[in-house]
């Protein structure tokens, strides 16, 4: 590590001190030398020692991918019986985040909760399938799904029966809290199911079988929540009051 030998040398200056005056800037060069050295040098972090769940997850951390869900593909990945699936229920777990326009820009915690937490989920036996949606890039399906980052979507697919008919699709929506939510938190979503604590959501905006969604209406209805979010309140409100003047 070419770090160490600065490292080593700074002690040895700090006693020094006493004698140089000019010690401290050198001191503050070695410091500013050894740090961009660091940073520049990826392989550096790798003498730390890393925490037992996760070391024991390495192996497998290349065996869990996470899908990036578009609008474009998540009729493609999010399908009953995909050639990834296994015989019975597949399991998915859909991280939801977004940035400045779409999470405040605060949920750089939860994606490095999540980040952190996708190792600890493929140490589980039964690892859940993985995708994540931005909602930055891809209001469209946040809208057509109701999604609000950061936030889970729990979803339990199942296969379609004998005589082709499709049984209910399980969903469920978890809140994530922005300020203080943790990776362990997150893989206990699945590792210790705690998404049997939430209720299944069965209403109007269900992504898979809700009343929209059977109509083909969902994604429609996205693009149109998504528009009106694009459009200034402002101009919003000379609309209104221009469709109100001309109705009555
Ligand atoms: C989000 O906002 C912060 C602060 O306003 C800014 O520094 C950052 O570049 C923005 N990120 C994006 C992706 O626009
Ligand atoms: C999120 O966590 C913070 C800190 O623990 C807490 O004060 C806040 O009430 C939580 N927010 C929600 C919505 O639960």
């Amino acid at each position: 590590m070419r770090t160490s030998p600065l490292i080593l040398a700074l002690p040895a200056l700090a006693t020094a001190q006493q004698q140089f005056p000019f010690v401290d800037q050198i001191k503050g060069w070695f410091a500013q030398a050894s740090q961009s050295i660091t940073s520049a040098v990826p392989s550096a972090p790798a003498s730390i020692p890393i925490p037992d769940p996760i070391a024991s997850g390495a192996a497998k951390i290349a065996d869990l991918k996470v899908e990036h869900l578009t609008l474009d593909n998540h009729k493609d990945v999010l399908k009953p019986g995909a050639a990834t699936a296994i015989p019975g229920i597949e399991e998915w777990m859909l991280f939801v985040t977004g940035g400045n326009k779409t999470c405040f820009g605060r949920c750089e915690r939860a994606e490095t909760a999540w980040n952190e937490a996708v190792p600890l989920i493929a140490t589980s036996s039964t690892p859940p399938s993985l995708a994540k949606l931005d909602c930055e890039t891809d209001g469209v399906l946040c809208n057509a799904w109701a999604l609000s980052p950061p936030s889970v979507l729990h979803i339990l697919l199942p296969q379609p029966l004998a005589d082709q008919s499709l049984p209910a699709t399980t969903v469920r929506y978890l809140n994530l809290n922005q300020t203080s939510v943790t990776a362990t938190e997150i893989a206990a979503i699945h590792n210790q199911e705690k998404y049997k604590e939430v209720t299944p959501y069965e209403g109007f905006w269900h992504p898979f079988d809700g009343p929209l969604v059977k109509f083909g209406l969902n994604v429609p209805a996205g693009y149109a929540i998504w528009g009106f979010s694009k459009v200034p309140s402002w101009m919003f409100m000379i609309g209104v009051s221009f469709l109100s003047r001309s109705f009555m």
